[in-house]
């Protein structure tokens, strides 16, 4: 990290101020990503403070931490949380995983997607990750480890995507879809995904927006949570068919998908 980085400690409490954490974070004349909280990291970690169910007791893995406020709010609702990322946030993630109350504590370690996870697949109950499927690495290094990481196993992944450019979440979404038949299905926003079908180009309130899916090796088990999501998201889907979108020639070029995934 930068010497002359201002880093600021800082308190998140949900909707419903149960749950209160700090985090560390800084803005500065450098790369931000993984130094500052995205929408989808607040988005996620409400998310969990309404579905504690979905954490408590759990095994849970987060992967591109940032700061780590997700792991600090998951901890915080009781799972067992080791959050990774590169080297060069560690000891960002590890400041956060000090912070605030014993509660929220949580472990930390080096992980880079391009890695051999240490963990065997099925190790851990739950993985998450937000704002972390942006960019071309998702396809190259983050979904092949997930599918380590849960290959013949129950474990599920929970990933709040922040819509950026509609076109390319539209694209992102059908070309994981077509890597995970059947295993892949949104939890929320399914009206989102769909503006970024159809509105693209004049939606310009969609750029702040998240969708959240879930990836799993196997179904998820009836009369669970994400086992409720994905009966709602097939029937959902099939009234409501997404129609891929054609990519714009300039997307094309912007390295931001790869020809891999329009392959
Ligand atoms: C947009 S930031 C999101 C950070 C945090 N999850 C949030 O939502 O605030 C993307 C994160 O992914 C991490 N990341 C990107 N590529 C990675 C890779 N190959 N291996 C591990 N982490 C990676 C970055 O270091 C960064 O922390």
């Amino acid at each position: 990290m930068p010497a002359d980085t201002a880093a600021t400690v800082r308190t998140w409490r949900s909707f419903s101020g149960e749950v209160e954490v700090q985090f560390e974070e800084s803005f500065g004349g450098f790369s931000i990503t993984g130094f500052v909280v995205w929408e989808a990291a607040h988005q996620l970690s409400n998310f969990l403070c309404s579905h504690k169910l979905l954490v408590e007791g759990q095994r849970v893995l987060e992967l591109g931490a940032g700061c780590g406020l997700v792991s600090a709010v998951s901890a915080s609702l009781g799972a067992e949380v080791t959050a990774t990322d590169r080297a060069d946030i560690v000891p960002r993630l590890r400041c956060t995983a000090q912070l605030g109350k014993p509660a929220q504590r949580f472990e930390v370690a080096q992980l880079d997607w391009h890695a051999d996870p240490p963990w065997p697949a099925g190790h851990f109950d739950l993985i998450l990750g937000s704002d972390i499927t942006y960019g071309s690495h998702c396809h190259d290094d983050l979904l092949p480890l997930l599918w380590r990481l849960m290959v013949g196993s129950k474990t599920s992944a929970l990933l709040t995507h922040g819509v950026r450019s509609p076109e390319q979440t539209a694209l992102l979404w059908h070309q994981i879809l077509k890597d995970w038949p059947g295993t892949c299905w949104l939890l929320h926003d399914y009206e989102v995904l769909e503006r970024c079908h159809v509105q693209h180009k004049h939606d310009s309130d969609l750029p702040d927006k998240c969708i959240t899916f879930v990836l799993g090796a196997t179904r998820p088990a009836g009369g669970t949570l994400l086992g409720a999501a994905y009966e709602t998201f097939l029937m959902v889907s099939q009234e409501r068919p997404l129609v891929c979108p054609q990519p714009e020639p300039e997307l094309l070029g912007e390295g931001i998908l790869g020809p891999a995934l329009l392959a």
